[in-house]
């Protein structure tokens, strides 16, 4: 098969990328490296600097292509808030873009989009199924809601299948650590292991779903190869809920360093619970989480170059040890995520 991964030099981008290619397909990536790092890709793989809204380059890079699982997007919940002009034109414009461009280049086969969990938004009722209406609070929310919906439209219309993957938060090992608005499980890891003081937004009573890297790209890769899905909306989370107050105990119980932690109850801590009904990616997809948050935990202290680095200078996680492995803010500074 050949795929086009947009977004392919990001999180979890590349490690789709990579693992399409140790699989034996040909990968070619396209991302502008607004936060990618092309490094991360393996040898072999066919990296393209450029937009996803740059409709030439897309008609070169479409050429031949089978699959093309569209990850390109700005993530920042807290910055969508603050620039939801620029989350439209990337998120939306781009995913356009792209769509068009596999309908005038033709031979696309389908077109799989890592749209966000963010669009369920509050609901009354967990776990969160598809068939539920959305309520997205957030303009990041809001663009992955429309890009969905664009998706389904010009999938149609153009004549290529299309699958829209509604991924809960995702974590594991070379997640990015920006200075503002970072995901919480890396930021929380780091802040344990550096002694410092972990802040969170609320009582720490709020819940997520938090789902390994691995998992996530094999959800992602059936989404491209199985057949049956046309059309579909499937979550992809870990169907595991925890309250940030509990994966801060999970962390320090992990690395063997207590936590000291802040409540600031006057900030929002976003909505109060989330988890995923995995059940139809079961069905449609075969997909099984595999990795829960502990065995998850000690994969990403294992494995994370950057979060060993900060362990060595204050507490190394034994390898003996069990080794066993977005919404508005919630977490520290946010949850960060997408
Ligand atoms: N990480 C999560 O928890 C999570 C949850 C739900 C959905 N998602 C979605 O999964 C996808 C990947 O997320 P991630 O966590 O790997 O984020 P990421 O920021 O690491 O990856 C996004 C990639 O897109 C690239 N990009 C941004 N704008 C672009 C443009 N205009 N043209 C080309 N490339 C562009 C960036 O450089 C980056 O490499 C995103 O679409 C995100 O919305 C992620």
């Amino acid at each position: 098969m050949r795929v086009l991964v947009t977004g392919g030099a990001g999180f979890i981008g590349s490690r789709l990328a990579n693992q399409l290619h140790r699989s034996g397909h040909y990968v070619r990536v396209l991302d502008d490296l607004s936060s990618g790092d092309p490094s991360q890709l393996s040898q072999g793989i066919n990296f393209n600097r450029g937009d996803v809204r740059d409709v030439p380059k897309l008609w070169s890079l479409l050429q031949r292509v089978d699959v093309v699982y569209h990850l390109a997007a700005r993530v920042s919940v807290p910055a969508s808030i603050l620039y939801p002009r620029e989350y439209n034109e990337v998120n939306v414009g781009g995913t356009v873009s792209l769509l068009e461009a596999c309908r005038d280049v033709g031979g696309v086969q389908r077109v799989v989009f890592a749209s966000s969990a963010t669009v369920y938004g509050d609901q009354d009722v967990q776990p969160v199924n598809e068939g539920m209406t959305t309520h997205p609070a957030v303009p990041y929310a809001v663009s992955k809601l429309a890009a969905e919906q664009y998706l389904f439209n010009l999938g149609r219309l153009g004549g290529y299948e299309t699958v829209a993957v509604r991924i809960f938060n995702t974590y594991g090992p070379g997640q990015p650590l920006p200075p503002a608005h970072a995901p919480v499980i890396p930021q929380f890891v780091q802040q344990i292991l550096g002694g410092g003081s972990v802040v969170v937004n609320g009582d720490g009573s709020q819940t997520r779903d938090f789902v390994y890297i691995d998992d996530v790209v094999e959800a992602l890769i059936r989404a491209g190869e199985e057949p049956g899905v046309d059309g579909q909306i499937i979550n992809v989370g870990s169907g595991e809920e925890t309250s940030i107050r509990d994966l801060v105990e999970t962390i320090s119980r992990i690395v063997r360093q207590d936590a000291n932690v802040l409540y600031n109850r006057e900030a929002a801590g976003g909505i109060a619970r989330l988890v995923a009904d995995v059940t139809k990616a079961g069905r449609l997809l075969h997909y099984r989480p595999r990795v829960q948050l502990e065995a998850g935990l000690r994969k990403l202290l294992e494995r994370d170059a950057g979060l060993r680095r900060a362990a060595s200078g204050v507490h190394a996680p034994s390898s003996t040890h069990n080794a066993s492995g977005g919404l508005p803010p919630m977490g520290a500074t946010s949850t960060g995520n997408s």
